[in-house]
């Protein structure tokens, strides 16, 4: 029309100057069309045929344990965090880390938030000889790691830790989160700015994340949605044994375990953890037994050992190391009302050497049979080993990955399992399965039950060739 106006359909008077005759007919650009228009290539769908795979390439990092975790190694791009708890090895492993990518001649960048440069240097020189193309940066402000990354363009970023960062003043004006370093506000706008920056620039990032040992530290978990990989380092700072697994990871799958002992020159694998794991354990002693555990798609045999003494106090005590409470607790009721051991009024202890956690139900059998044989004082024998889930009436069901339970234990000397009654037959492995179908005739079979139930003398046999102990009691 004349006067600029316009209308969806043809009239002949324009309703906004009243002017006759005036409309011509135009194809403009709709609202819709022109947002089309404006979008970037890379909102639009795409066959899932014709999508680039060289980008998510994992390229190793050179450290064998870390890599094979990994399913590779890290992918440019891609956001790893790196959770544990204080003093465990973080921040040891991941220099290990840098130091073998910057062997392999790329730049790489630690960010430091929470150790002087100094601290840093002397930790690496128990390491080895320092790679010049390890580059550090103490600072705590996320904007000058933006702005690091910008002119240094390294191939892997580490901040050590997304707690001790924040987005500081440099930026506050564009983007101001609220909160200390470490809180939940600070943990996610950095953890989201960093996250950007790995996206846009290719750069595989790996981010420390500090965990307590029940997971209370609500910062780290609130991220494990944002990133790609999420990574468990774990273990007791008191023994050199760790374990490091994928929780989360969009690359390749989970369940593959890293294993390594802390040494006086940081971290190295572990081919036999057998020796750290089973190496101190004394056969011969009631309480004591071995439990093939699940961790991931690897079997560790872990040795578990219970204490059962008069109760100190009015109130009977419970305290577990390395396995599940409530776990215990159960088992326990199970053993006063189907087994008739007397431990609802004692103190019990039960706990899983070397710092490895299992809070798998298959270690429920293991578990009953070490605190019978702690309460009734008689040794359960050296070359045996025990699993599968207790049931509330007593009944031992079955559990996952029987046959690779079987072939470690066999593989590491073992001769008996105690099995669930429905295991099928391993006749690939060397070891004689003792299939039990209730608590009672696990804790019966062995003699570690109440003298009055079934019980007789034993052949003495404790296994590995070591004399039989002088455990037999009638
Ligand atoms: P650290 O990596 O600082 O733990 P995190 O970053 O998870 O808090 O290391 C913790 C412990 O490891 C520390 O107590 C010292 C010990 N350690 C060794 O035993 N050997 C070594 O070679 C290094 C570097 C550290
Ligand atoms: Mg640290």
């Amino acid at each position: 029309m004349d006067c600029g106006a316009f209308t969806a359909q043809w009239v002949g008077r324009c309703p906004t100057c009243g002017e006759w005759n005036t409309l011509v007919e135009e194809t403009t650009l709709g609202p819709l069309t022109r947002a089309v228009d404006e979008l970037a290539l890379g909102s639009i769908p795409m066959s899932l045929s014709s999508v680039d795979v060289a980008q998510a390439e994992a390229v190793p990092t050179g450290l064998d344990e870390f890599d094979r975790v990994l399913a590779g190694g890290l992918v440019p791009g891609s956001v790893t965090l790196l959770g544990g708890e204080p003093g465990i090895g973080k921040s040891t492993l991941l220099l290990q880390v840098l130091v073998a990518r910057a062997n392999a001649g790329q730049r790489v960048l630690l960010v430091s938030a929470e150790e002087s440069a100094h601290q840093v240097r002397l930790r690496a020189e128990r390491l080895g000889p320092l790679p010049p193309g390890l580059l550090i940066l103490p600072v705590t402000d996320v904007g000058a790691v933006l702005n690091a990354v910008l002119a240094s363009e390294p191939a892997l970023l580490v901040v050590d830790s997304i707690q001790a960062v924040a987005v500081g003043p440099a930026v506050a004006g564009e983007r101001r989160a609220g909160g200390v370093p470490g809180s939940i506000t600070q943990v996610r706008e950095c953890a989201d700015q960093l996250v950007g920056l790995a996206k846009a620039r290719g750069l595989a990032t790996v981010l420390v994340g500090h965990v307590t040992k029940d997971g209370s530290l609500a910062g780290p978990r609130a991220l494990e949605h944002m990133v790609d990989t999420v990574l468990s380092f774990e273990g007791d700072r008191h023994h050199a044994f760790r374990m490091l697994l994928a929780v989360k990871h969009r690359f390749g799958p989970t369940g593959e375990l890293g294993l390594f002992e802390m040494g006086e020159h940081g971290l190295n694998r572990v081919d036999d953890p057998g020796r750290l794991l089973l190496g101190d354990r004394l056969t011969g002693v009631p309480g004591g037994t071995v439990l093939p555990a699940l961790q991931g798609r690897r079997t560790l045999l872990v040795e578990l050992q219970a204490l059962v003494t008069t109760p100190g106090q009015a109130q009977p005590k419970r305290s577990v190391v390395g396995l599940d409470a409530g776990r215990l607790a159960m088992t326990l009721a199970v053993l006063a009302r189907h087994v008739g051991t007397p431990v609802l009024g004692l103190d019990v202890f039960a706990s899983v050497a070397g710092g490895v956690r299992v809070s798998e139900p298959g270690a429920d059998l293991a578990v009953a049979l070490a605190v019978a044989s702690a309460a009734r004082g008689v040794a359960l024998p050296a070359d045996l080993v025990s699993f599968g889930e207790i049931g509330l009436a007593g009944e031992v069901r079955q559990v996952d990955g029987l046959p690779r339970r079987v072939e470690e234990a066999a593989r590491l000397g073992f001769t008996r399992a105690v099995v669930p009654a429905s295991t099928p037959d391993c006749p690939d492995v060397a070891i004689e399965l003792v299939r039990v179908d209730t608590v009672a005739q696990a804790v019966a079979r062995f003699r570690v039950g109440d003298p009055g139930r079934g019980w007789e003398r034993t052949d003495g046999n404790t296994g590995q060739g070591s004399p039989p102990p002088d455990t037999i009691r009638r």
